[in-house]
Formats: structure tokens, sequence, C-alpha cells
């Protein structure tokens, strides 16, 4: 089924549309919710995102009533510049008015297997669940140019179907290990963005929307939510089509 993309020019011009666009999703859900659960993603891409959100959208939603997950986490300290969550609460958390409750890290400092452990039973104890899958409201994915997402890898695509919430993942160069969230859970996701911007995107960004060559064996093709995907991309790695 082809993607559903939304093309900018350049990432500024991505971070920009999407910060817009899930603000007004955040407050039309928190209309009919109390709290609304965000999974935001790693990697460079997000971060003009979040401080776009933190210097225009201080004020513009009731962050206390947002909950941050992370898809994935690097199993480092949360000082290290590595960690998604050290630069989401630099960027972005540490700035707008946010209780500590809401914030709902990986302990990248903790033993792997012990935190996937913690983690999968903060995310049970916090989120709904769908035949006892955890259902996020929003999840915002990134894709890397192997296709990956989240941290799972090409090599891991049994994360893809793992029965678990999260599982420790491997950086197939550098062998760093992560905690990714697992297929099951991005694919119970309400509403599932990916922010792709970059030239080394381009070709594996179009194999999967239009399912040729070796399409299945990027994690990227096989994240399928209900309520389908919506693509914020630039023209860089748009540049295929
Ligand atoms: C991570 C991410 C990962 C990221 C992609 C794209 O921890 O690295 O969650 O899935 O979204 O690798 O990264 P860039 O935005 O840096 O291209």
């Amino acid at each position: 089924m082809p993607l559903k993309f939304q093309v900018f020019p350049d990432n500024p011009a991505v971070a920009k549309a999407f910060a817009n666009d899930v603000v007004q999703l955040i407050n039309s859900l928190l209309e009919n919710q109390e709290i609304v659960s965000v999974s935001l993603s790693g990697g460079s891409t997000p971060k003009l995102l979040f401080e776009i959100l933190a210097t225009q959208y201080a004020i513009s939603v009731d962050w206390a009533r947002v909950h941050f997950f992370w898809g994935d986490e690097r199993c480092v300290e949360p000082t290290d510049p590595e960690s998604n969550f050290g630069e989401a609460n630099r960027l972005f958390l540490s700035v707008i008015n946010l209780p500590n409750a809401n914030v709902h890290r990986v302990f990248g400092e903790a033993d792997p297997a012990e935190e996937c452990v913690r983690y999968e039973a903060d995310i049970r104890e916090s989120l709904e669940e769908d035949n006892g899958v955890p259902v996020f409201d929003i999840m915002i994915l990134g894709m890397g140019a192997d296709g990956h997402t989240a941290s799972i890898f090409p090599h891991q695509m049994e994360l893809m179907t793992s029965d678990r919430v999260c599982e420790i993942a491997t950086h197939p160069e550098s062998g760093q290990k992560r905690i990714s969230l697992t297929g099951p859970v991005l694919n119970a996701a309400k509403h599932v963005f990916f922010l792709v911007t970059g030239a080394s995107k381009a070709d594996v960004l179009f194999e999967i929307d239009r399912q040729q060559g070796d399409y299945r064996s990027y994690p990227t093709s096989h994240v399928a939510p209900r309520n389908g995907c919506q693509f914020y991309v630039d023209q860089a790695a748009y540049a295929k089509f």
C-alpha cells in the first residue's frame, strides 16, 4: 500500500510543519481524554522539532497532561550526547512546564536486561492495552538509511514480531546496545508518524513505498498500524519519486 507523504523543502520545514500538526493533534485528543501518551524518536532529525516545540509551543499545550516515552534509547548515561532522552530533555522537556512524572525515560545507564523489564512495566502501568499490547496515542519514528526504525535493525527482524514490549537491540556497525520498543507496540499505536530526512534515506524510502527490491528486509516496511502511517519527508529523502 503506498505510503502517505507530506514533502517539504528541507528538515527545518519538516520540523516546523510537524510541530504544528502534532500540537493540533495533541490538543484535539485532550478534548476527549485526560492524558495523551507520546513516544519520541531519537537520532538527529527530531532535534529541530524539539527546539521548535520548546520555543514556539511552550504554552500551546497543557503539557502537564502529556506523558513522554521513547521508541528506543541507547544504553548510555542520560548525560551522554548519544542519549535520546538527554537530547530531548535538553532541547524540549526541560524547557516546558512538565512534571517529572510525565517523563518515562529508559534508564540507559542500567543493566539492559533489567531495564527491559522495568521499562515494560512502566509502559504497561501507564497505557491502555489492546489484546495485551500497550497502545500509545502518538508514535513518532525515524528511519535509518538501512531501513531501521526505533532500534529495530535489519539483522534483528525478530524484534518486529516479539511478544515483549521492549527488547535489547544492537547497532549493526557499532555494536552499541539499545533498548527498543518492538514491532507489535509500534503497530498498536493510534497515530504513527515518520520523520524522514536526508538523501541517504531516498533509495530505501522509494523501495518501501513501491514494494520493490528487498523492501521486506527493511523493518520500516513492517510498520503498518491500523490507522496507517504519515510520512513527513524532505525533498532529499523524496528524491527518487
Ligand atoms: C535512534 C533512532 C533511530 C533514528 C534513525 C534516523 O535512536 O537513532 O530512534 O531510529 O530515528 O536512525 O536517525 P536520523 O534522524 O539521525 O537520520
